[in-house]
């Protein structure tokens, strides 16, 4: 079988992409990214030499490139991650996720199609969502698979659109189609400007932490490589036209995860007690911030079997330790334009 991954040079991909390659030699896995300011080739360097991987430069909004690839591969499947990814970005430069994360998707379902025909005997293609879909929840209550949809940034808009693209071409042409809509992840890898990993790289420059609005909004987080493997129990063994709901059963107000990061921190770099904490900084909410995300995946663990492997403490401490041994790292991905953005001026509440 020969497997189409986008994005796999960004965070989420690389892990799913590491996981395929490894784990099942028998597949030809053909890795498509742009190489945007947040796919790096550094994210998935150990495994450039394997013989069941290639890389592919190139655009997925791009109809004649994409065309070209098919016509060279012929992809029996396709697991598609590449998009913009950052809600931040997406509030001052939305059009690039309009191309990217709607026209891209378009242009892989027309192509795929058209590769196949009618004959979609054994092949699939897999579309890799965000939970942002659904909207934004009150106190209670939890995203299901049957929830409406009800978007509010420009990112969480152009993957619903994106989702809505794929089922329809799954509808019209019987394409076979699967979709998970994943909550928050964390882990190695991940871009520097996210949560997570941009308040690490602050507390060991001793920057300020700039906490958006009161700190009370609510994000469940998932560990990277659970993700992967949710996806890959769900490519391997979900039922065509589904969508499933992925993860970690691990809400976390924001400033209650920032506390845990700092005394993490601050124990793992031998420092004072509370000195990460001084570094917080409340600032202006993010325009249209979401409150709270919170996911039922029940669907998943009872019909597929899968459970997340980790704990979010362990998981959280391990991603740490990856961040403070892998400084070169982040030094190279950030070594573009990301100095620019992450020198951003934020105003105090
Ligand atoms: P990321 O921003 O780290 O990586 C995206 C990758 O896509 C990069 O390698 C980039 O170079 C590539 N890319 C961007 N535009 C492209 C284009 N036009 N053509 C080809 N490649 C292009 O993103 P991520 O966090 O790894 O997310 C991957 C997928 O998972 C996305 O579809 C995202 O919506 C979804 N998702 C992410 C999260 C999360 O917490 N990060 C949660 C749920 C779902
Ligand atoms: P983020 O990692 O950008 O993911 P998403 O917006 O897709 O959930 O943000 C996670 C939460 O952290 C979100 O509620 C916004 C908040 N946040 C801050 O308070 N400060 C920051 O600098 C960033 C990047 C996020």
């Amino acid at each position: 079988m020969k497997i189409l991954v986008t994005g796999g040079a960004g965070f989420i991909g690389s892990h799913v992409i590491r996981r395929f390659v490894n784990l099942y030699p028998n597949y030809q896995i053909f890795n498509l990214d742009k190489l945007t300011y947040a796919g790096n080739l550094e994210n998935i360097k150990d495994i450039e030499n394997v013989s069941n991987y290639t890389f592919l430069k190139g655009d997925i909004s791009d109809l004649e490139f994409i065309r070209s690839i098919f016509k060279t591969y012929k992809f029996d499947a396709v697991i598609h991650l590449a998009a913009e990814s950052h809600v931040d970005r997406s509030i001052t430069d939305p059009l690039a996720f309009v191309t990217t994360n709607m026209v891209g998707t378009a242009v892989l379902l027309q192509v795929f199609k058209e590769t196949w025909k009618d004959n979609f005997n054994g092949k699939l293609f897999y579309h890799v969502s965000t939970d942002e879909v659904y909207g934004s929840l009150g106190d209670t209550g939890y995203f299901l698979e049957t929830t409406p949809y009800d978007p509010k940034s420009p990112y969480s808009s152009s993957k619903a659109g994106s989702d809505h693209l794929v089922r329809a071409w799954g509808h019209t042409y019987k394409m076979p189609i699967k979709i998970s809509n994943c909550s928050n992840n964390y882990g190695a890898n991940q871009f520097p400007e996210k949560l997570i990993p941009l308040f690490i790289h602050n507390i060991v420059q001793q920057k300020p932490l700039p906490v958006y609005g009161k700190g009370i909004n609510v994000r469940d987080w998932l560990w990277v490589e659970d993700h992967a493997a949710a996806i890959d129990a769900i490519f391997h063994k979900g039922t065509l036209g589904e969508t499933y709901n992925i993860g970690g059963d691990n809400e976390w107000k924001n400033i209650d995860l920032i506390h845990l990061l700092c005394e993490l921190m601050d124990e793992k770099l031998k420092r004072e007690k509370g000195n990460s904490k001084n570094l917080i900084t409340y600032v202006t909410d993010r325009a249209g911030h979401d409150m709270r995300y919170a996911i039922d995946a029940s669907k998943l663990k009872n019909e597929l079997g899968w459970t997340p492997s980790v704990t979010f403490e362990e998981g959280l401490s391990n991603t740490i330790d990856w961040y403070l041994n892998n400084q070169e790292w982040l030094e190279s991905v950030t070594s573009g334009n990301y100095k620019e953005y992450y020198n951003k001026q934020y105003t105090k509440r």
